[in-house]
């Protein structure tokens, strides 16, 4: 599989946000309500964003800036700046390229990737878009856990010979949310977009008449803690927990061998009515100490954002639909693109608010009306 012609980025775009409505021209309608929608009535996806728009910067002048950078460590390695690309399904339902743009762009630019376990592209091309650029930031694999455990180990020993350096289980999502956007537009996933490295899955349990379709028939195969533990036996790779929002799991996963966690509410899409990512940060990080691997996704669209997360205590932080907007509306240029943007606006805000590396960032960088 290779990409398709450069496309041109949209005359007038000047940061991520700009590239939705050219997104929502590129795309059906049912494929935009089910990448743009959130749970039932959107709360937590609005309050995603509101929350990073009512943090405020303190900033300070007059600081020698000169050698300040963007670089992060991150689970051994150093990223050229804090921003990885967020497992998004089915990519090819916004552009024929699919995840496959959206890695060779990541790796152009150094950023990270999470490919989604139902990611429409083969794991393998993905990881070699990756390895094609000695730039590139970590390539991650995202799970949803199957209650096949020969599957799963076939699935773990390909994502490690593909080249993969660490798992992440999403465990807030053991299933769908009420998304009533999806449904009231009837979006079904047409028949050339496939979760093409998943097999065959398992025919659901039978039910006795009486018995919940969710409690007695998929809640038995979702996964626990004791598959966090099985992940941890049978595979080398480095295991983080995505979709943690409260302290004690995150001590938990760190318990059990986990080396991080991914403060998320899977963008508003999962348990409406969850508090905003940049509220749930904070107080994650307090509760697990500073060592821990934490890092954050939701709402995240401007470099003052990044700035914030990374004030509140995440070593990195992951993007979302932003991404796939761009992806839709120009292709791998389009995702290069709206990672060049969002680095940039992340220098500019770390000039203007005295901040010269990334470890500096901290609560002092926040205004706090108390102080
Ligand atoms: C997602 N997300 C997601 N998460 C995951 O762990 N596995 C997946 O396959 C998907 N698929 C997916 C599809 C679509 C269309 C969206 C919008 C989101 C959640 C995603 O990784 C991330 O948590 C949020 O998208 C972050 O929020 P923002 O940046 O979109 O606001
Ligand atoms: C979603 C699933 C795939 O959010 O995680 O659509």
């Amino acid at each position: 599989m290779s990409l398709s012609a450069l496309q041109p980025i949209p005359a007038g775009v000047a940061n991520l946000a700009d590239f939705e409505a050219h997104a929502q021209a590129a795309m059906n309608a049912e494929a935009w309500a089910y990448l743009n929608g959130g749970a039932a009535d959107e709360i937590t996806l609005r309050a995603n964003r509101s929350a990073w728009d009512a943090i405020q910067l303190q900033p300070r002048v007059l600081r020698d800036l000169s050698g300040g950078h963007t670089r992060v460590p991150l689970l051994g390695s150093e990223l050229a700046h804090p921003v990885l690309l967020a497992p998004i399904a089915y990519q090819r339902l916004a552009h024929a390229d699919g995840e496959l743009a959206s890695a060779y762009a990541a790796a152009a630019q150094g950023a990270g990737m999470v490919l989604s376990a139902q990611a429409s592209v083969a794991m393998e091309a993905v990881a070699q878009a990756f390895a094609a650029e000695p730039q590139s930031g970590p390539l991650w694999f995202q799970l949803y856990w199957r209650d096949d455990r020969g599957f799963m180990l076939e699935l773990l020993q390909r994502v490690e010979r593909a080249g993969f350096t660490a798992l992440v289980l999403t465990v807030d999502a053991p299933v769908h949310g009420a998304r009533d956007r999806e449904r009231r537009a009837g979006f079904k996933l047409p028949a050339d977009v496939r979760a093409v490295n998943l097999g065959g899955l398992k025919k659901p349990l039978d039910l006795q008449p009486g018995q919940s379709a969710l409690f007695d028939g998929l809640m038995p195969r979702a996964a626990t803690w004791a598959e966090v533990d099985w992940l941890r036996a049978n595979s080398r790779l480095p295991l983080l927990l995505k979709g943690v929002t409260h302290a004690d799991d995150a001590l938990e996963a760190h318990k059990r061998g986990a080396c991080g966690v991914i403060v998320s509410n899977h963008g508003g899409r999962t348990l409406d009515t969850v508090p905003a990512s940049a509220e749930l940060l904070p107080r994650l990080r307090e509760g697990v100490g500073a060592d821990f691997c934490v890092l954050v996704d939701g709402g995240i669209r401007r470099g003052t954002d990044v700035l914030k997360a990374m004030a509140l205590g995440a070593n990195a932080v992951l993007l979302g639909r932003p991404y796939v907007h761009a992806l839709a509306a120009a292709g791998a240029h389009g995702v290069a693109h709206a990672l060049r943007l969002l680095r940039d606006e992340l220098e500019i805000a770390m000039a203007l608010s005295g901040c010269k590396t990334l470890a500096e960032a901290g609560p002092h960088l926040l205004w706090s009306a108390r102080k």
